[in-house]
C-alpha cells in the first residue's frame, strides 16, 4: 500500500529525520508545516511540502491532509498542542481518508502541572477520542534540544540547579527511527515511553558538555523548585517507569559524536 504519509512538523529536529526513513520505507510523503520547506533540505520527488499554520483561526482545510492513509503528528510548539491537534483531527475526520493517527508526545504528559506536558496530554485525548487508529509515543527530551539549553547557558558563572529536575536525553534519530516504525504499523494504541540511557540534573548535562568542549565545569548553584512543579518533579513525574524503551546514544557519546 503506497497512500500518502501526512507528517505535520516533518521540517523540525525530529522530522526531519522521520520523513527520509518513511520515504527509503518506499512511502510518498506530504509534509505540513508553517514555513515549507527550508533551504537546507533538498527537494525530494516523493516528498511534497505544504504550508499551513495549525494555530490559525477557523477549521483546517480537509484538502490539505491531501488523501494520506495515516498521519504522523509532529507540529508543536511550546504552546497550544491540544488546540493545533483537535484541528488537525477535525480535518482527519472531515478528509475520511485517514486510518491511523500517529502522536508524539512528551514523558510526563498526563503527570507534569505545567502548560507544555498539559497540552500535550489534551493532544493525547484528542487523538485517543478521534475514532482514528491511533499509536501514542510519549518520548523525553531530545539530546539536540537540551544541548542547545545548555549551549544558552555558556556565559553564566554558575549553572542553576532546580532540586529534582532531572532529564533522560535520548537521541532525535532514536525517537525518529520508532516513530517511523509506528506510523509503517497498524495502530498500536499507547506504546511505551522511549527515553535515553542515562539520567541527568542540569548542572550534570551543562558540566558533561563543558568537558566535550574541552572547559572546566561551573559550579553548580542549588535553587528550590516551589509548589507542585517543584514536587512532580522531585517525584520523577517527567521521568519514565520500568517498562520505557531505552534507545540511542547516551548525553556524553552525543556530544563525543
Ligand atoms: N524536542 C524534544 O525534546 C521533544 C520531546 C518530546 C516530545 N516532543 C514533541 O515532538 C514534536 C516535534 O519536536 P521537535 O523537537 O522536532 O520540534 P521543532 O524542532 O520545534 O519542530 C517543530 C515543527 O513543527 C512545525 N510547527 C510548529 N508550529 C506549527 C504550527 N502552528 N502549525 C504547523 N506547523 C507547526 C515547525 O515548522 P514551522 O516552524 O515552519 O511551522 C517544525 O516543522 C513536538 O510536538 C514536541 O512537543 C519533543
Amino acid at each position: 500500500m503506497n497512500t500518502p504519509v501526512l507528517v505535520t512538523g516533518g521540517t523540525g529536529t525530529i522530522g526531519r529525520r522521520t520523513v527520509p526513513l518513511l520515504v527509503a520505507a518506499g512511502r510518498t510523503v506530504r509534509v505540513l508545516s508553517r514555513g515549507g520547506r527550508p533551504e537546507d533540505i533538498a527537494p525530494h520527488p516523493h516528498v511534497e511540502y505544504v504550508r499551513a499554520d495549525l494555530l490559525a483561526d477557523g477549521e483546517l482545510d480537509p484538502a490539505l491532509i491531501g488523501g494520506a492513509g495515516s498521519a504522523l503528528h509532529l507540529a508543536g510548539g511550546p504552546k497550544g498542542d491540544d488546540v493545533a491537534t483537535a484541528r488537525l483531527v477535525r480535518a482527519a475526520q472531515a478528509a475520511g481518508t485517514v486510518k491511523h493517527l500517529v502522536l508524539v508526545s512528551v514523558v510526563g504528559a498526563d503527570a507534569m502541572p505545567l502548560g507544555y506536558f498539559r497540552a500535550k496530554a489534551g493532544a493525547e485525548r484528542a487523538v485517543m477520542e478521534s475514532g482514528i487508529g491511533w499509536s501514542v509515543l510519549r518520548a523525553a527530551q531530545v539530546n539536540e534540544l537540551l544541548l542547545k539549553m545548555v549551549a544558552a547557558m555558556r556565559r553564566m558563572p554558575l549553572v542553576p540547579a532546580p532540586g529534582g529536575l532531572r532529564f533522560q536525553p535520548v537521541d532525535a534519530a532514536a525517537v525518529a527511527a520508532r516513530l517511523a516504525e509506528l506510523t509503517l504499523a497498524d495502530p498500536a494504541g499507547r506504546v511505551p515511553d522511549l527515553a535515553g540511557p542515562g539520567v541527568y540534573t542540569l548542572p550534570e548535562l551543562a558540566a558533561a558538555q563543558r568537558v566535550a568542549a574541552g572547559a572546566k565545569p561551573r559550579p553548580a548553584l542549588p535553587v528550590r523548585l516551589p509548589g507542585k512543579v517543584g514536587r512532580a518533579y522531585r517525584a520523577g513525574a517527567n521521568l519514565t517507569g520500568d517498562d520505557a524503551r531505552i534507545a540511542g546514544r547516551d548525553w556524553r557519546e552525543f556530544l563525543t559524536a
